[in-house]
Formats: C-alpha cells, sequence, structure tokens
C-alpha cells in the first residue's frame, strides 16, 4: 500500500516535471530524455580541446601535480546507510533528516547531465533579454548531451512544489521569501539538492566543458561537489570589499543531489526564513542579502562542512580547515568530497586576486556581471 503510494506520488512528479519542462521549451529540441551521465566521452573530448591549443596542453599536467599533492587533505565521506521511514512519519522528523530521506546522497552516483539556469524569460520567448543570449548558448554548444533549461519565476514555483511537496517547511520558506533575487539564491540550492547537475547565472559564459574542469585522474566517485573561488582579498581593508576573507561563489555550482552542503544551506535557509516570517520581518535590506541566502552564507556552510566531524575524522586531521589553506591557489584542490577549483576557473579576467584572462587553461565559466545586481535589472530584483 504505502509502496504503492510512493510510487504514484513519484510518477506524478516525474510527469509534471515532464510537462514543466516541455512548457519552458516551445522550440522542443529534444529534451525530454533521461540525461546522460556527463562522463561519457570526457576524456575524449578533453584530448581534443587540448591539442590544438599548447597553453591549454599544460593544465592537465599542473593539475594532476595538484590532485597529488593534495591528497593529504582528502577527506572521505562515509557512505550512510538511508533509515526506512513512513511517509506518515516523515513530518516530525527534523528538517534535516526529512532532506536527507528524500533526496540522499550517493557520492558513487555520476554527475546529472542538468545546467540550471533562471530568468524573467526562457530564451525561447521574445523578451529574453539580447545580452544573455551569447552566454546561454555558450553553455549548451559546450555541453551538448546535457539538459539545459532556463527557469522561469512563476516555473519555479511549480518546480518546486513538485520536488519539496514532501517537505512542506521548504515550502514555506520559499514562498515566504519576498524579492525574485533572494528566491533565485534559495533555488539555485533547491534545485541542486533535489536533482543535481550544474546552477549558473543567466550572465555566466561557458568556456570549457564541466567535464574538463576537475582532471581526468580524480576519480569522479570521490567528489560531489565542485565550487569556485570569488574573492580571495589580500588587503588590510578586505572587508569593505568581501564578506569573507575567501569567499566561494554560487553563481556557478556543480552538484550531486542530496549533497550535505546543500542539504545543511537549504535547512538553514528555510530555518531562519521560518524564524524571520514569525516575527514579521524578512529581510532588512538589500545588505542582509549576502549573509541570508548569498556568497557569505554559502562560504560559511561550506566551511563549517569541512571541519564537522559528523562528515570527517577530526582526530586524523591537521587542525581546522579555514581561508588559510585556500588563499592563493592556482589549481584545484579537493577536500573530502569537494573540488575547489582556483579563482581563475570562475572569475577570470577580474584583474586581481592573482585571477588568470579567461585564456587561461584554468579560466572555465565567465562571470559577466551583467545578471541581477545591475540598475536596469532592478525590476527583477525588486518588487
Ligand atoms: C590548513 O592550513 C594549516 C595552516 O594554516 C595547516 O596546518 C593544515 O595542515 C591545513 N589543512 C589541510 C587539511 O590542508
Ligand atoms: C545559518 O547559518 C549561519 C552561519 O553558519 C548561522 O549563523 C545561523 O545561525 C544559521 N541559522 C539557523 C537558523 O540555523
Ligand atoms: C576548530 O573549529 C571548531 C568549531 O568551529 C572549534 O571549536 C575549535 O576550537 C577549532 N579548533 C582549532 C584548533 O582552531
Amino acid at each position: 500500500m504505502l509502496s504503492f503510494r510512493r510510487a504514484l506520488i513519484v510518477a506524478a512528479a516525474v510527469l509534471t516535471l515532464l510537462f514543466l519542462l516541455r512548457s519552458t521549451h516551445s522550440d522542443s529540441k529534444s529534451k525530454l530524455v533521461v540525461p546522460p551521465s556527463d562522463s561519457a566521452g570526457s576524456q575524449q573530448s578533453q584530448k581534443e580541446n587540448a591539442a590544438p591549443n599548447p597553453k591549454a596542453n599544460a593544465a592537465p599536467a599542473k593539475a594532476t601535480s595538484a590532485a597529488k599533492a593534495d591528497k593529504a587533505i582528502d577527506r572521505p565521506i562515509p557512505k550512510k546507510q538511508r533509515p526506512q521511514i513512513a511517509l506518515e512519519d516523515l513530518h516530525t522528523k527534523p528538517l534535516r533528516d526529512q532532506l536527507e530521506y528524500q533526496f540522499p546522497y550517493d557520492p558513487q552516483a555520476k554527475f546529472p547531465a542538468y545546467i540550471w539556469q533562471t530568468w524573467k524569460a526562457t530564451p525561447a520567448s521574445g523578451d529574453f533579454d539580447e545580452i544573455f543570449r551569447e552566454p546561454e548558448a555558450s553553455w549548451t554548444i559546450l555541453h551538448p548531451t546535457f539538459v539545459h533549461e532556463v527557469i522561469t519565476d512563476s516555473v519555479a514555483v511549480h518546480l518546486m512544489r513538485h520536488l519539496y511537496a514532501s517537505v512542506p517547511d521548504v515550502l514555506e520558506a520559499y514562498n515566504a521569501l519576498p524579492m525574485p533575487v533572494v528566491k533565485a539564491d534559495f533555488f539555485r540550492y533547491l534545485i541542486l539538492l533535489a536533482r543535481g547537475g550544474i546552477y549558473t547565472d543567466i550572465d555566466t559564459s561557458a568556456l570549457k566543458p564541466a567535464t574538463e574542469w576537475v582532471p581526468a585522474e580524480v576519480p569522479r566517485s570521490s567528489y560531489g561537489l565542485v565550487i569556485g573561488i570569488e574573492a580571495d582579498p589580500d588587503r588590510e581593508d578586505w572587508h569593505e570589499w568581501y564578506s569573507r576573507r575567501v569567499q566561494f561563489c554560487q553563481w556557478t555550482i556543480q552538484a550531486k543531489p542530496g549533497h550535505p552542503v546543500l542539504r545543511e544551506i537549504v535547512a538553514n535557509i528555510t530555518e531562519e526564513t521560518l524564524k524571520r516570517k514569525k516575527a514579521g520581518k524578512i529581510l532588512k535590506d538589500y545588505k542582509g542579502i549576502v549573509e541570508y541566502t548569498g556568497p557569505a552564507i554559502w562560504t560559511d556552510t561550506v566551511f563549517n562542512f569541512f571541519n564537522d566531524g559528523r562528515y570527517f575524522d577530526m582526530h586524523a586531521s591537521n587542525g581546522n580547515i579555514t581561508w588559510r589553506n585556500f588563499t592563493g591557489m592556482t589549481a584545484a584542490k579537493k577536500v573530502g568530497d569537494v573540488i575547489v577549483l582556483p579563482i581563475t576557473s570562475f572569475s577570470p579576467g577580474v584583474r586581481q586576486m592573482g585571477a588568470g584572462e579567461p585564456d587561461d587553461p584554468m579560466a572555465f565559466v565567465q562571470h559577466n556581471f551583467e545578471g541581477t545586481w545591475k540598475p536596469e535589472n532592478e525590476r527583477h530584483i525588486g518588487e
């Protein structure tokens, strides 16, 4: 009886998702297929892309030695047994348990071949901003086998309602968030926790396929989250410019579904929002967003995970992991099941903090900073 009900619910959710995907795509490329894993053909495309450019040839060697050098900081995650909980009992469990049950993490699983973006309009619509056409297309061109979706705010509401139907606190929090920019922050964590893949802001361009972001020598079953450094300001007054001494960016994230960092940030924002809702004051001003749903809370959540005894054997480690472990890095670093990419990878061309240019072999994603925060997009932010 129970499993039959579960099956019905899952079937309904899948059908609705397919319907939503179809309805966001009147150009109907063949996107309704289950996405293949992104691992197929990665080696081949790596060779093809590396060959013509002597500079690119240097990349794997550099990254390889980095991956080797960083072996010492590997903190493997023990695979947890999934508890059986009756659906009726699930809502009485703590929020994090509910999330873990609904979206279990399997580090051995493949990275789902999804690319998720959000904007006011889809590329198929005439309202889609011309300035984003090329950046958006760059993701499809470099990831031809991925399912690539630009989700509008109104479709996101439906998608979340289906993905999180069984975790009502999350839905209540999502619906309570007042501004599209805060909702968009929350959306990226929610979609990656539930479905995995790549989330990337609409004002980013792909410079290299995701299959080449991490050196091929690092087994894909050994990591479940790929993040980049947004800022590493080596100056006295860094806090006047950034919230954290080393700040991780959340404009591009790759994850396997259920990753504990995503579970934690979703739980944190949910609880924080419900608390603020009760107090009748969800957000004071724009400045609070960075700490509430933006890069500051994202960075804190990642560091807390690195130093969490539930996931890592802290006795075997060499003290806490802090910003010092990431400052000035120029090659990928692996901590447990998280790959941290250097500032050049997702922030090339910022002309500071040691970032290389977009033609650097380690440059993977260009952030054009034309999205959410520009005055002409105020309509999307404000309201
Ligand atoms: C982090 O950096 C500290 C020095 O600041 C070092 O002692 C420690 O071994 C590093 N930890 C890891 C896991 O690399
Ligand atoms: C969310 O995380 C931040 C940073 O770790 C923490 O200060 C805050 O208390 C957390 N909020 C809740 C509701 O747990
Ligand atoms: C490591 O972090 C934990 C939790 O943040 C803290 O209680 C502990 O004192 C720290 N240890 C060191 C050696 O700094």
